[in-house]
């Protein structure tokens, strides 16, 4: 095996190990077929039974009973912000976002762009989205509310949905899918680019529950509709195959190897707590969340000034570390603590912060 660096990318982002080693494993000769992965039908029995598996792996391990079906759309989730309003929107109705940061502005303007009635019901952009609002009232005659439950450029997270009554829920998870146990009964729908937490670029799981089907126009182009997915079990085109995949690669680690989700998560704490109580320990490194509002997956820190910066990143590069600069839009720091990171490269993360101030502080 060649050098494997620490992996804080924030998206695409670290794999667990065992499935980059099983990918490689089966990569000549997928389970007898004498092809790759890559190079068989999507009509194929082997490719069908990968599919079946994914869906009943993703059933499993987010305890979705059989009201829920798990949908594979290309497209990324910046597709997902246009796909939500196109086919759950409500003549007559408003529809109702959380605006915590980018990703969520990206999913309030597209939503505008289609001609719908939003209303951002709550924003944290008055400090510059370092928190997430509380006390959200949803009216009852709304569509849905769209919420942003990680906030992967900022750091923040809801630890807590909004209760929004008979109001369907409906968020972006791109980057804690996985990570936490969540009650699914309030979503209307959930979605997530795969390639944080749950496999490589180019899929998009989306779960939708059946009721919200019914509000899906018959007129909308027939790749755009969620009911076209459910009807064609995600294949009326060809599927991306290979980061379906992985995709059930990475359910199947999740399952068998680190036993389900609510231990995934205790292993997520454990991670966060490591960094966050560095960080709460000493006054050289600002966390940029608030306390209450901080992230599990993502979490986002300046040093005292640009210069500083300029040299941690310096070191950084000759170090094992890797995928620590900060979004572009907000500059600093980020440690992207997905589920294949291991405790180990946190704790190694720590050592090197605290050895840099030793030497800077
Ligand atoms: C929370 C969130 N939503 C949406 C996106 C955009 O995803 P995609 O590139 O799959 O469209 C990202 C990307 O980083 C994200 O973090």
């Amino acid at each position: 095996m060649g050098r494997r660096i620490y992996n804080f990318n924030p998206g695409p982002a670290a794999l667990p190990l065992p499935v980059l080693q099983k990918i490689q494993e089966e990569m000549l000769d997928f389970k007898g077929t004498g092809m790759s992965i890559l190079e068989i039908s999507h009509r194929s029995k082997a490719f069908e039974e990968v599919l079946d598996d994914a869906i009943a792996r993703i059933k499993r391990l987010l305890k979705l009973d059989n009201r829920y079906h798990v949908l594979f759309v290309q497209g990324g989730a910046s597709l997902q912000f246009i796909m939500v309003p196109m086919n759950l929107a409500v003549p007559g109705r408003k529809v109702a976002y959380v605006d915590t940061g980018t990703w969520s502005s990206n999913a309030i303007k597209e939503a505008r762009i289609l001609g719908r009635e939003v209303a951002v019901i709550a924003s944290s952009q008055d400090r510059e989205y370092c928190y997430i609002p509380r006390g959200i009232y949803v009216p009852s005659d709304t569509a849905y509310l769209h919420v942003t439950s990680n906030n992967t450029i900022r750091g923040t997270q809801f630890h807590a949905f909004p209760q929004t009554g008979t109001v369907p829920l409906v968020s972006d998870m791109s980057s804690d899918i996985f990570s936490r146990v969540f009650d699914p009964e309030p979503f209307g729908l959930f979605y997530a680019g795969a390639q944080k937490n749950a496999g490589p670029a180019g899929v998009t799981i989306v779960v939708v529950r059946e009721d919200m089907l019914e509000r899906v126009p018959k007129d909308l182009s027939t790749m755009l509709k969620y009911t076209t997915y459910v009807e064609k079990k995600s294949m009326f085109n060809t599927p991306p195959c290979f980061a379906i995949y992985v995709v059930q690669l990475v359910a199947r680690w999740l399952e068998e190897t680190i036993g389900g989700i609510a231990r995934m998560e205790s292993i997520n704490r454990r991670k966060a707590d490591l960094l966050y109580d560095y960080l709460d320990g000493q006054d050289f490194y600002r966390g940029t969340a608030d306390r209450d509002s901080r992230s599990l997956m993502n979490v986002t820190f300046l040093l005292p000034n640009a210069e500083l910066e300029q040299r941690f990143l310096k070191e950084l590069q000759t170090s094992d570390l890797g995928g620590l600069k900060g979004h572009r839009s907000v500059g600093g720091f980020r440690a992207s603590l997905y589920n294949a990171l291991p405790v180990e490269a946190v704790e190694v993360l720590v050592g090197f912060m605290r050895e840099f101030v030793r030497r800077n502080g």
